[in-house]
């Protein structure tokens, strides 16, 4: 049998990455090159910018990850590559970096959904991992809940009807004027707060649908702060930070818990950049008989090894892309 190996590219937001597996699940190289400093300045992404740097570094990040995976082009079986949901011209970036390749190389171009990579992260964190499960997607853009019934077949059955939970864990971070991006900050700095200091808001959390809602809640942290700034009370950050991330991981683990319950499956995967947080995967791994699963941090974030990965089982299931293929910037599962 001949190992099959996956040249894949993400350039969805801001992060510039390529990576090599082999058969799907072995990461030979993944280069991620961030261009969070540049955006830093802005407090978040700024399109154009984004689009710039992707074109800038594109070239340099894959002569590094064929290098490190000590491969050349003629090795390569097949491109794995980004096609929605982002920025549409990040996108834009490395899928023409991939038809390119692809036509020039003559061999198949996959197109991946950006979220069913993120999934796809965890069959590369734990080998011995297999649908059919239940995954809770959460990143900067995207708060779903997603039956897992294949590799290749997915069904969302709750969804956030506004923000999505990083979306939150960013405004909130930017109004306390803690940086970009504020996940990482928040988590790190609600360790030293209360998170029962204050009682912010847990959205929908009686309810028996598995959507979500992060809007009342980022209102109502930024109507505390106000009204703290007018009595000229002293803000306790850390206390404000562990209060708001409590809100946010009750609700998520309770639309978790929920979705376990009515898929039947007994095991629960996390996925996307909000997975890092430390709070939301002690507070899943308190869910009673189940078994729970999560990437590594750097495979939470954007990387092009979950976008290989999932585009080897697309591939399996013989979905092809064409040099007409375009970007589609709000995609879904
Ligand atoms: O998946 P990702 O890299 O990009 C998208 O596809 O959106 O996710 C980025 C998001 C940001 O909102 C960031 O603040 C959040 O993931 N994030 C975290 C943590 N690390 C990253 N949120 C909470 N806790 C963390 N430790
Ligand atoms: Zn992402």
């Amino acid at each position: 049998v001949n190992d099959v190996i996956t040249l894949a590219i993400e350039t969805s937001c801001d992060e510039t990455a390529c990576a090599i597996l082999k058969n799907g699940r072995e990461i030979l190289s993944n280069e991620v090159y961030t261009q969070i400093e540049i955006h830093q300045a802005f407090g978040g992404v700024v399109p154009e910018i984004a689009s710039r740097n992707h074109l800038e570094k594109i070239s340099e990040v894959m002569d590094k990850a064929l290098n490190d995976a000590a491969v050349t082009f003629s090795d390569i079986d097949e491109i794995a590559v980004t096609y929605g949901p982002g920025l549409v011209g990040a996108l834009l970036v490395g899928l023409s970096t991939a038809k390119g390749l692809a036509y020039s190389l003559d061999i198949p171009l996959i197109p991946v959904n950006h979220i069913e990579g993120h999934i796809a992260a965890n069959y590369i964190a734990h080998p011995e991992l297999e649908p059919p499960f239940a995954c809770l997607v959460v990143s900067g853009g995207h708060t779903h809940l997603v039956d897992v019934k294949s590799y290749t077949e997915f069904e969302i059955i709750g969804r956030t009807r506004d923000d999505a939970a990083g979306e939150a864990f960013d405004k909130i971070a930017r109004t306390l004027g803690l940086g970009y991006p504020g996940g990482p900050l928040i988590d790190r700095i609600s360790k030293e707060g209360n998170p029962l200091a204050i009682d912010f808001p847990k959205a929908m959390l009686d309810q028996e649908h598995m959507d979500f809602s992060f809007s009342g809640l980022k209102s109502s942290v930024l109507n505390y702060l106000n009204s703290c700034k007018m009595k000229q009370i002293e803000i306790n950050v850390p206390d404000v930070c562990a209060s708001f991330q409590h809100a946010v991981v009750q609700v998520l683990k309770h639309k978790a818990q929920q979705a376990v319950i009515s898929t039947g499956y007994e095991t629960l995967v996390i996925a996307g950049g909000v997975a890092a947080n430390s709070s939301l995967r002690a507070a899943l791994g308190e869910i009673p008989g189940i078994k729970l699963y999560y990437p590594p941090i750097h495979l939470c974030t954007d990387n092009a090894a979950m976008i290989g990965c999932a585009g080897y089982y697309a591939s399996r299931a013989g979905n092809r892309g064409h040099l007409e293929t375009n970007a589609v910037p709000n995609l879904k599962i």
